[in-house]
């Protein structure tokens, strides 16, 4: 079992983290390689390391996560952006020099939204060739805990709730997936050692299948009915619309019946 799990990462870190490590120029040409398609799409090592790293807590023009949008940050002065940078080491691991200028430069390039997304879209793709293909069913047991986690990590229903159920240590991630796409709740699962949950999965990391199996759960149809308040706003607006509505048109029936009858009462 452990072994299939060491066999799904080294597969995974031959195709993504193996790459990363590499050159921009032959990393995407090895990402090309892999795909064997796409070699005409410019894919670039920093916007994939930025998916690995980063698209977790943070958007570039798509709101807050966990961490603050950084599509304003396009306009700072780079020497500032770089220090900012650098202070995410507790949340990403160690960054040289050579990281935060790559990742400035990334996050002050116009084209930063496409890149990372093209990048997201590869690294889906590389995820799905090397891992099973994502259960939500599989999730769900991960999540609730009637399958242990690999390295016996504990659930993450003790502290999260989605859907029905869960505690509340954690936020509730029912909604999460209206705000984060799947690529993005992937990559934060498996950052999970930089968060809180640090204490709970530094020694018991989530592995890349596990990561994939919750992040295809928390992206459920089933994540809706339980939507949080947030989601139900706009219904909520809708209801109290129709109701407007319906009221205002009872009272001009009620209205202009009352007219009738006073007509007729006239007559
Ligand atoms: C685990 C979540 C997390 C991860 C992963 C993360 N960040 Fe952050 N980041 C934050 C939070 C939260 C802040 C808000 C400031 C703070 O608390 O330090 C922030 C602030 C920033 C800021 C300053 C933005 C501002 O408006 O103040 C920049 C720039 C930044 N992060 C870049 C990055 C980059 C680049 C990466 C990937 C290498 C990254 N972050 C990874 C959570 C994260
Ligand atoms: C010990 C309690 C605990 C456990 C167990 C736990 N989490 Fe968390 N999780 C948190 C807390 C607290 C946060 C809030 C982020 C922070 O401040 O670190 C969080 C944040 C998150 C986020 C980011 C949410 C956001 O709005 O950006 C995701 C995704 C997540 N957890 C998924 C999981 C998954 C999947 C598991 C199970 C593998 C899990 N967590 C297990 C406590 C926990």
């Amino acid at each position: 079992m452990n072994r299939m799990f060491i066999a799904i990462f080294v597969a995974t870190f031959f195709l993504f983290g193996n790459t990363l490590a590499q050159s921009p120029d032959s990393a995407a040409s090895q990402v090309d390689t892999v795909q064997g398609e796409s070699t005409s799409k410019q894919v670039d090592a920093v916007a994939l390391r930025y998916v690995q790293q980063c698209v977790g807590c943070h958007t570039i023009g798509g709101g807050k996560l966990t961490g603050p949008d950084l599509l304003p940050t396009r306009a700072w002065p780079k020497s500032e952006l770089a220090a900012k940078v650098k202070l995410m080491e507790p949340r990403v691991g160690p960054l040289s020099q050579q990281d935060v200028d790559q990742y400035v430069e990334l996050l002050q390039d116009a084209r930063a939204q496409e890149r990372v997304s093209i990048a997201q879209e590869l690294a889906s793709k590389a995820v799905a060739a090397t891992l099973d293909p994502a259960s939500e069913q599989i999730g769900r047991k991960l999540f609730e805990g009637s399958t242990r986690l690999a390295n016996n990590g504990i659930a993450c229903n003790t502290c999260h709730r989605a859907g029905a159920q869960g505690g509340s240590f954690g936020p509730d991630l029912t909604a999460l997936h209206t705000r984060m796409g799947k690529v993005a709740m992937t990559s934060a699962i498996q950052q999970s050692q930089f968060l809180v949950m640090t204490g709970t999965y530094k020694d018991r990391p989530i592995t890349a299948q596990e990561a994939v199996h919750l992040a295809e759960y928390l992206s459920s149809p089933d994540m809706m009915p339980q939507a949080s308040l947030e989601d139900r706003a706009p219904m909520l607006g809708t209801v109290i619309g129709v109701m407007g509505l319906l009221t205002v048109v009872g009272l001009y029936r009620k209205r202009s019946r009352n007219r009738i009858s006073r007509q007729r009462g006239i007559a």
